[in-house]
């Protein structure tokens, strides 16, 4: 097998080794993929400082998320469907961020459960919900996500309508898969991918069926996800989810200074700069170029995260500079499940791990908290500092 030293071979192995329709489901954004592309080229213009003779020898990444010490300030992001790109994938997902010391948030669209989570870490994990409109399901849910020990609850507020991607359409794609002959042919074509889903029983959607009322196969639940998404959502409902949970909350799917500073009042502990890796709204811009504004609308201590595009340590380091606290990676642990299960998790955070240690070297640092706008070579830290400029 060739040496891994990039995400981008986890991807290359990803896409060999997992049916095209659940390649296709990462590998995708919204209508012509422009915000998609955006999230990630756009870090390619922004310039980081190199500086010499400034002693960096002892040089730490080790900082803290929702106030929970992480050996670097990354968070596995909420990737629905894990389950069908690894057997038990939000399992082996999960393993590897607890052995990093990061955080894993699970997806509400995942194929293991809640309770699979616990019981398989026995660590603390932070879970993503939709805004649902079953009130029952909601309340059932919330309380599951508080007996599993879920310690943050991840509120994703940019999907109450779905952006259509292309790819999924032609793929027809669900989980588990339709036989179609399309399909049939494909995943004959991975057996061993087959071969492992053959040997889980968790190959639909855990946190759903059998928990919400009705839904008791996929074609219930595809009918009910249907009726779920909840095109009421407004600030007040948000506000009501907020109360319900009572812990802390993420508000994730913000990519606009004025909801951004409307989210200050529902009492939400952060923000997670997103828009949906590029999935949603095609001709949003990129996460990277509305955080200086964003930063700039919350003032300079309240947290902000981002994700969008971050494939590298690299990445991870220029948000930070502009703005960011820190920020969650989704494809890119993704790609590794894909081609490798837990270890190709363990092996994309230690790439990203590695990537931002020499950067932070290279560029003077010692500190993860101090690699702030000062790192960014001269027009860039113009632009952080003005926090919204661009
Ligand atoms: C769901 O959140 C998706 O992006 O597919």
């Amino acid at each position: 097998m060739a040496v891994i030293t990039e995400i981008e071979d986890l991807r290359r192995l990803h896409q060999r080794r997992v049916p095209r329709m659940f390649y296709d489901y990462v590998d995708v954004g919204a209508w012509t993929g422009s915000t998609y592309r955006a999230n990630r080229d756009d870090f390619d213009r922004i310039l980081l400082r190199q500086r010499v003779a400034r002693n960096i020898q002892d040089r730490s990444l080790a900082t803290t998320m929702m106030g929970q010490p992480v050996s670097m300030p990354v968070a596995l992001a909420p990737v629905g469907l894990l389950g069908m790109q690894h057997p038990d994938g939000e399992i082996h997902a999960a393993r590897a961020a607890k052995a990093a010391g990061v955080p894993f948030t699970l997806s509400t669209m995942s194929i293991c459960s809640l309770e699979d989570i616990a019981e398989a870490t026995g660590a603390p994990f932070w879970f993503q919900l939709y805004t649902l409109r079953d009130e029952e399901f909601l309340d059932n849910i919330l309380d599951r996500a508080r007996r599993a020990g879920v310690t943050v609850l991840v509120l994703t507020l940019d999907l109450t309508i779905q952006g259509q991607r292309h790819k999924d359409l032609k793929n027809r794609m669900t989980a588990p898969p339709r036989l179609t002959p399309a399909n049939l042919l494909n995943i004959a074509l991975h057996p061993r991918w087959a071969l492992g889903m053959l040997g889980t029983k968790r190959r639909g959607f855990a946190n759903i069926i059998g928990h919400a009322r009705g839904v008791t196969n996929m074609g219930d639940l595809m009918e009910w996800t249907g009726r779920q998404f909840d095109q009421r959502l407004d600030w007040a409902r948000v506000e009501d989810i907020i109360r319900k949970w009572g812990g802390p909350v993420i508000l994730k799917g913000i990519n606009d200074p004025e909801d951004a500073r409307r989210a200050l009042d529902t009492g939400a502990q952060a923000i997670l700069v997103s828009n949906h890796g590029g999935r949603q709204l095609d001709g949003a811009p990129s996460t990277i170029r509305a955080l200086p504004a964003i930063r700039r609308a919350v003032g300079p201590d309240y947290p902000l995260y981002l994700d969008g595009g971050i494939q590298s340590g690299q990445a991870a380091l220029k948000a930070m500079a502009r703005g960011a606290n820190g920020v969650f990676i989704g494809r890119a642990f993704t790609y590794g499940l894909g081609a490798m299960g837990q270890q190709g998790v363990a092996t994309a955070l230690e790439i990203i791990r590695r990537e931002m240690d020499i950067t932070m070297a290279l560029c003077g640092v010692n500190n993860i908290g101090d690699f702030g706008p000062d790192c960014l070579w001269s027009d860039d830290r113009a632009a952080a500092q003005q926090q919204g400029s661009d």
